[in-house]
């Protein structure tokens, strides 16, 4: 079983890397972030000084992880990625830095989830270029201090709420990602069809667009999908008609919406008379994750006004109901 998921968790991989565009001009949308980005890298090479510490931070799929490779190629340096859980002791971190050549950049995704010891050994490594570590056991120990190349590092995180401040300070740019507007989804959707040497028209790029969820990761696995559905059920292209009928076979709605969405929004209504819910009643009630929910799902619902976030808990709002069809009054003094 964890085998047949490692390997499709590699072909996923696989097919998001080939649509990973490489360089900065690439990288649709995003336009305050970019325009920052692209200054600072210059300044940077101009002052032929390594780019300051970068933190990259907002929910998946909105390419954190593509604009660190983005910025260590603007660069020309070479990246060394990791992830946060990856960094076990503070030897494994020792051994990153201390692997790494004057001008690399250093991905340390999930940075969130870094064991504090590991964090802290990160810190000195940030401000100063050194590592102190302490190296022997508790009778004979004693730290040394070693000099590290100068290097840029690159933290993402879906959580920047759960970075320590001490962490936190040492970025020198802190970048948000923002979910997607349609214009920027339909020309994500439009590069990556090119990719696949598939035709689609204008108005279903839009559609598809419409129901991404501001979120280019999950345009291009609709797309994809969409893409099968046109060469079985038509001739190959993708057209409006085609578009909107296999997006309501793998049931999602006009606004984006999943099944765990409904679910979600209507375990709160018929559950918990449309709030206020706490999250963890709310995770138990339809059996996900408390992460999963705060950090994936939420996150849009409350962007787009399906939900309200109460200090009592979670509360649905009209426009909800409005949306899945349920009459507001009547749940309200049922
Ligand atoms: N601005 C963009 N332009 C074009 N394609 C993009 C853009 N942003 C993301 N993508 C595409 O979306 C996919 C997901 O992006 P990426 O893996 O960088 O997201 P992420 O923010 O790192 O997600 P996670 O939090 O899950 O790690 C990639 O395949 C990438 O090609
Ligand atoms: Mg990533």
């Amino acid at each position: 079983m964890d085998r047949i998921l490692d390997e499709e968790k590699k072909l996923e991989d696989e097919f998001e890397l080939s649509l990973r565009p490489k360089f900065l001009k690439e990288y649709i949308g995003q336009n305050d972030v970019k325009e920052n980005i692209d200054i600072f890298i210059k300044a940077a090479k101009m002052r032929d000084e390594p780019l300051d510490h970068t933190l990259l931070y907002g929910p998946p799929g909105l390419g954190k992880t593509t604009l660190a490779f983005i910025i260590a190629n603007e660069l020309s340096s070479n990246i060394k990625t990791t992830s946060g859980p990856a960094i076990e002791k503070t030897g494994d971190l020792a051994a990153i830095l201390s692997s790494l050549e004057p001008g690399d950049v250093l991905f340390i995704d999930e940075i969130h989830r870094m064991p504090r010891v590991v964090e802290e050994v990160l810190y000195s490594a940030m401000e100063d270029f050194t590592l102190d570590i302490i190296i022997g056991n508790d009778g004979s120990s004693r730290s040394i201090k070693i000099d590290l190349p100068p290097f840029t590092l690159v933290g993402a995180t879906t959580r920047v709420g759960d970075l320590t401040s001490p962490l936190r300070d040492r970025f020198g740019i802190i970048s948000k990602l923002e979910y997607y507007n349609e214009e920027d989804l339909c020309n994500i959707i439009k590069r990556t069809s090119e990719v696949f040497e598939v035709t689609i028209e204008e108005n279903a790029a839009i559609e598809l667009a419409k129901r991404a969820r501001g979120t280019p990761r999950i345009a291009n696995r609709l797309l994809k999908r969409v893409r099968d559905f046109a060469l079985v059920n038509g001739n190959g292209n993708i057209d409006l008609n085609i578009t909107k009928d296999s997006l309501d076979r793998l049931k999602v709605d006009s606004e984006g919406l999943d099944d765990t969405d409904h679910n979600l929004l209507k375990s709160i209504i018929y559950k918990f008379n449309g709030g206020p819910v706490g999250i963890d009643a709310l995770a138990a009630s339809i059996g996900e994750e408390v992460s999963t929910i705060e950090d994936v799902y939420e996150p849009y619902l409350l962007q787009n006004g399906f939900l309200k976030r109460t200090n009592r808990g979670r509360v649905v709002t009209q426009k909800a109901y409005d949306h899945l069809g349920i009459d507001y009054q009547k749940s309200i003094f049922d």
